[in-house]
């Protein structure tokens, strides 16, 4: 298993290209599913999760080709022969569960385990059930796995969510495409992934308005045909590596980075006391002189707060100067950085979803363990401010959501290595 040790190593400068978005391509690829054409898209990022979508496709019949060393990703689903998505791989990433919408409206049924507990929170997928009965669908729970069907096809409806789900609204978009008729998504979620993937259905024939609003129209069509899309840029990758020189200093120009995906979090940025500014290439990050200013954060759906860059925040916040209030309103149990930041130093207390930091002068290296995807990045990015050495162990979930870190950090002039054990 591979840990990394990172070493702080004063400013930072330099350049770092920003992927595409892990989020927005885990809902792309199951679009393929839609259409007996091939779906192509490009600027596609290199990650474990994006091979764990194309095991799950290839496992339901569909072609997945690779190309361009992984950032193209060739795909047709022509010849689908299964409608199962199987517990072994879903149980691996939840996000395997947005194969059930596509795979009902343009089967007429699928079979999709449920994807089981997570460790930021319980993440059922009632809202998602909700919308597609909603849609005409049956669907039953049966040995960890939903059986839904829809024999005479999918119709039309009006759906409330209860909350903007950003997986339900995309579930619920996919399977209305080919639903007869109108169906209106009310409070749907507003994400940037979302108007990705309403604009890469567009681009496949599908009639969507809204995207982006919190009430998305869709007039169903017959059938979809084929496209080629280019992946929205990663906005939470781009809003973890602008807060890399806001942790040791330094100028860094993010390439691909795009204002309108990071507002809320530059809003914060600036109150901390760090300088944003949009270039002809993307954003560049300086801190120049002092400590960031402790500043207090409230996780919320898009265009609010995002819970994905809430780790990578607090982490920031603990050499901060002052006392900052950071609350979790998306996820119920995403504070696990909280205590090994604790062994770097930091002085953290935690009540439920509300997170009080207490700025220090500087923390110490040590060794810590990763314990979900964001949770990992902001123990590298304290490990860049700390003193002396930090090891960071369990780095696989890294891996799930970015691609090269070491090598994107080193190019800035990070002390950073991976270590295999
Ligand atoms: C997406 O997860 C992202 N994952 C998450 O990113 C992100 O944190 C989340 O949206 C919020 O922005 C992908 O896109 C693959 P939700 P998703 O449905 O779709 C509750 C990362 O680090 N809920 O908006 O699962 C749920 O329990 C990951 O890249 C229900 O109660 O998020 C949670 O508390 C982590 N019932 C909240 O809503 C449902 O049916 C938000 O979930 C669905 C959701």
């Amino acid at each position: 298993m591979d840990s990394i040790i990172v070493r702080g190593n004063g400013p930072l400068k330099g350049q770092i290209p920003i992927a595409g978005a892990k989020n927005a391509c885990l809902t792309l690829m199951p679009a393929t599913l839609l259409s007996e054409e091939p779906l192509t898209l490009t600027n596609a990022p290199r990650l474990s999760d994006i091979k764990t979508m194309s095991q799950l496709l290839s496992s339901l019949g569909a072609e997945v080709t690779s190309l361009q060393d992984g950032k193209v990703l060739a795909m047709s689903s022509h010849d689908i022969n299964n409608h199962v998505a199987d517990y072994d791989i879903v149980r691996k990433m939840r996000a395997s569960n947005l194969v059930l919408g596509p795979m009902l409206a343009r089967l007429g049924h699928a079979v999709v385990s449920l994807p089981g507990g997570c460790a930021i929170g319980a993440r059922p997928m009632d809202l998602h059930i909700f919308g597609l009965e909603k849609l005409g669908a049956e669907i039953e729970l049966k040995d960890g796995y939903l059986h839904a069907k829809a024999p005479n096809g999918l119709k039309g409806a009006v759906i409330e969510l209860s909350f903007a789900s950003v997986g339900a609204t995309e579930n619920i978009l996919m399977a209305a495409t080919l639903a007869k008729g109108t169906t209106v998504i009310k409070n749907a979620a507003r994400e940037p992934e979302i108007v990705d993937l309403a604009t890469c259905l567009r681009a496949m024939g599908a009639q969507i308005e809204g995207d982006g609003t919190s009430d998305i129209t869709v007039q169903g069509v017959d059938r979809l045909h084929g496209a080629t899309h280019p992946v929205v840029t990663d906005r939470i990758e781009l809003g973890t590596f602008m807060l890399a020189p806001a942790f040791c200093g330094g100028e860094v120009e993010l390439l691909g980075g795009r204002m309108d995906l990071v507002e809320s979090f530059v809003a914060k940025l600036h109150e901390a006391g760090i300088d944003v500014e949009e270039t002809d290439k993307g954003l560049k990050v300086a801190r120049k002189n002092g400590r960031v200013k402790a500043v207090d954060v409230t996780t919320e759906p898009f265009p609010g707060f995002p819970t994905d860059l809430q780790a990578q925040f607090m982490a920031m916040m603990c050499t901060a100067e002052g006392t900052s209030v950071l609350e979790e309103k998306i996820f119920e149990n995403r504070f696990m950085h909280a205590p090994e930041l604790v062994r770097m130093g930091a002085n953290i207390e935690v009540h439920g979803g509300t997170a009080t930091v207490h700025g220090v002068e500087t923390l110490k290296g040590a060794p810590v363990m990763a314990t979900d995807l964001r949770a990992s990045v902001s123990l590298i990015l304290a490990g860049l401010a700390a003193e002396g050495e930090t090891v960071v162990s369990r780095v696989y979930h890294l891996d799930r959501g970015y691609e090269r870190v070491e090598e994107k950090l080193s190019n800035v002039g990070a002390h950073i290595e991976r270590v295999s054990e």
